[in-house]
């Protein structure tokens, strides 16, 4: 096992812990209702499966792909994204709930959220394991969050840099 890939940030147990306080409150504030939760993928599968496993509630599930970053680690501001080809069934008078690995620009957010609401949902919410301050461009609401962090590219538990460290169990800072 390579132990010596990136730097532990948060660990695999903080992680854990906020995941079930989060699954505790969607499972009280959807209780009787249906929600389909989607996944943002590629970033958020990790937070995504562990999540769902924790959530008592009538759940369906998607998933959308989003992309800003390309092959760096600045974001490009353009964002691309299959969120404008769903099937319209999936959302229109439906719960959503949006399942994002981090916020850090924010241009992802807009873009999924103004993508999701031309199908007319019966709610809409969104949902980040992350959230870079420092680094928004515009502005946001994030109805549930796990961890505010500082201004550092963090990878693993589902993050890359080109498509590396997403296997990792834990959040972690690059060895540079
Ligand atoms: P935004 O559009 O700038 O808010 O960026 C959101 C997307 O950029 C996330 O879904 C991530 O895929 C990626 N991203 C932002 N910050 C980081 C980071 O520190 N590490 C890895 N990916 C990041
Ligand atoms: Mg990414």
């Amino acid at each position: 096992m390579n132990t010596n890939k990136a730097e532990v940030y948060i660990t695999a147990e903080q992680i854990e812990e906020k995941i079930s306080i989060l699954a505790k409150k969607l499972n009280k504030d959807y209780a009787g209702e249906q929600l389909t939760i989607v996944c943002v993928l590629k970033g958020s599968f990790m937070f995504f499966a562990d999540l769902v496993r924790k959530l008592d509630i009538d759940v369906r599930t998607q998933f959308i792909t989003a992309s800003s970053y390309g092959s760096g680690s600045k974001s490009s501001g353009a964002v691309k994204s299959n969120v404008d080809a769903l099937n319209k069934d999936v959302i229109e008078g439906k719960n959503i709930l949006i399942i994002e690995d981090i916020v850090d620009t924010g241009h992802t957010y807009h873009r999924i959220m103004n993508g999701i609401k031309q199908y007319n949902p019966k709610s809409l919410k969104f949902a980040t394991l992350l959230f870079k301050p420092a680094r928004l461009e515009t502005e946001v609401h994030l109805d549930y969050l796990c961890f505010e962090i500082e201004d550092k590219f963090i990878v693993g538990y589902g993050l890359d840099y080109d498509e590396k460290y997403r296997e990792l169990p834990y959040i972690g800072l690059m060895n540079s």
